[in-house]
């Protein structure tokens, strides 16, 4: 049974629904510079925006233009919580200026204060791709350490603005995604000197490790900080969470899933929830002949700037085998082999309910702090009827399957306080830069080659997910 005070909600990102790219004052971002792909088309990073090029971030949902009503439609729902981002460089449009942009700031004072008016706590992701452009050309992103005190300027402005409007702060999104090889660009905004294919930049293992320790000591900084401003404000991590499951029985399966549950998994919150490198990071540094470079109080700083809570997105779990042969899986950049006993998602995401209730199992476990899935659905062909319904029972069956999962984990002991599933209204796909793919409640009318008015329209989901609200889980 869920806590009487379980935030039901939904997630989004800022540069993926704001749209608005170069209005009030808003720099371009790194997803802005990501044009359009599809299932069978790459999205190609363009450092230098091509003038007939197509680039669905930049106008996204329209929801900087449409806010009222989209968030008039989540209360219609229920929702006690909304995840949203806070585009960077909507407040710092080139990263490095000395004050913020008060029109970027007023319009997150506008959209919390419309939640606030339903009693909708928001839940705000501090770093969700919106990298300024400006800043992540300049420095190679991450791999800079003048990266930690951009970060800290634009927290600390928006932890003083905000200081009693928001208590829920998500440092970086998906922060492990670096690990698994394919966060590069949009975790640590490092931009290729020319047009590379998002999902192939490669990046040396030793500039994303160092790049990431940089993220560690920004999120530890601001969390210290964040307290000080308000001892009320509850910081977390944000992990992209896929178990991966042995193939077989074999003990060479079993021991190779343990080692890439720990690098890919468990290596960013252990640092973030314990506040120290776990001792196999340092043998994975060691096999792979990498130095860290610290400064002198690093490590007090990780110490002292421990999360107060846990956060995950879950969409799919993998399998890791000891032989080369076996089928790769697809994924929100992931990696793995295919499960035999899983079905999966039109884009290849192998569908698994019962994964979450493990994960969640053991990652309580583990730390023991409370946790949230803050991202979970899945991505599908809406068909918009003539009658504008729009009748997506895969897509409830899908979440009905994942929330009597996480109900079980919360029977088992789970401290679990929070639900948002991913894209609650129709948004811009991240890896694919589709609108086709969409994991909405709402339907926006809005198609890949351009054409739609933007109405927004209820799908079945929608009434089903009032329901589940309105009794806490129980009505599936
Ligand atoms: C997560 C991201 O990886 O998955 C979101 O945090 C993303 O930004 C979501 O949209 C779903 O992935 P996709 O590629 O289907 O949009």
């Amino acid at each position: 049974m869920f806590r009487d005070d379980f935030l039901w909600g939904g997630a989004t990102a800022a540069n993926q629904f704001e749209g608005a790219w170069n209005i009030g004052g808003k720099g371009p971002n790194i997803s802005d510079h990501l044009t359009r792909g599809s299932k069978e088309t790459p999205r190609i990073i363009t450092p230098i925006l091509r003038e007939d090029g197509d680039y669905p971030n930049h106008d996204g949902i329209d929801f900087y233009h449409r806010y009222k009503e989209d968030i008039k439609l989540f209360a219609e729902m229920g929702f006690k919580t909304f995840r949203l981002s806070i585009a960077w460089s909507r407040i710092f449009p080139n990263g490095d200026e000395d004050k913020p942009n008060e029109e970027g700031l007023q319009f997150y004072d506008n959209v919390f204060d419309e939640l606030k008016k339903y009693n909708i706590e928001p839940i705000v992701t501090i770093s969700h791709y919106e990298t300024p452009f400006h800043i992540a050309k300049e420095h190679k992103g991450w791999t800079s350490r003048k990266f930690i005190d951009y970060f800290v300027k634009y927290c600390e402005v928006i932890f003083k603005r905000y200081k009693n409007k928001v208590k829920y702060w998500l440092t970086f999104n998906e922060i492990n995604m670096t690990m698994a090889g394919i966060g590069s660009y949009l975790s640590l905004a490092i931009v290729p000197d020319e047009d590379t294919v998002l999902v192939e930049q490669e990046t040396e293992l030793k500039d994303r490790l160092q790049a990431l320790h940089h993220q560690f000591i920004a999120s530890a900084k601001v969390t210290k900080i964040a307290h000080e401003i308000n001892p009320n404000f509850q910081i977390g991590c944000m992990n992209i969470f896929a178990p991966l499951y042995p193939l077989t029985c074999k003990p060479e399966d079993v021991i190779l899933a343990q080692y890439y549950n720990n690098i890919n998994n468990y290596y960013c919150s252990d640092v973030q929830v314990r506040g120290e490198y776990p001792s196999y990071a340092k043998k994975y540094w060691e096999d792979n002949d990498i130095e860290i470079k610290m400064e002198d109080g690093d490590l007090e700083i990780l110490k002292e700037g421990k999360v107060d809570f846990y956060t995950l997105s879950y969409y799919m779990s993998s399998c890791i085998s000891s032989d080369p042969t076996a089928e790769k899986a697809s994924g929100n950049f992931l990696f793995g082999v295919k499960n035999p006993y899983l079905e999966a998602s039109e884009w290849g995401w192998q569908i698994d309910p019962t994964g979450l209730k493990y994960l969640l199992i053991e990652i309580y476990n583990r730390y023991e702090v409370p946790i949230m899935v803050v991202e979970n659905g899945l991505g599908a062909i809406d068909k918009l009827e003539d009658d504008k319904t729009i009748h997506d029972d895969y897509r409830i069956d899908y979440l009905k399957k994942h929330i009597q999962a996480m109900s079980e984990a919360v029977d088992e002991g789970v401290d679990l306080r929070a639900y948002t599933p991913w894209g609650c209204i129709d948004l811009i796909s991240a890896s694919t830069g589709e609108m086709a793919k969409r994991y909405g409640f709402i339907y926006v009318n809005k198609q890949d080659d351009g054409s739609g008015d933007l109405e927004r329209y209820r799908k079945d989901s929608f009434y089903w997910y009032k329901k589940v609200i309105a009794s806490n889980g129980k009505d599936l």
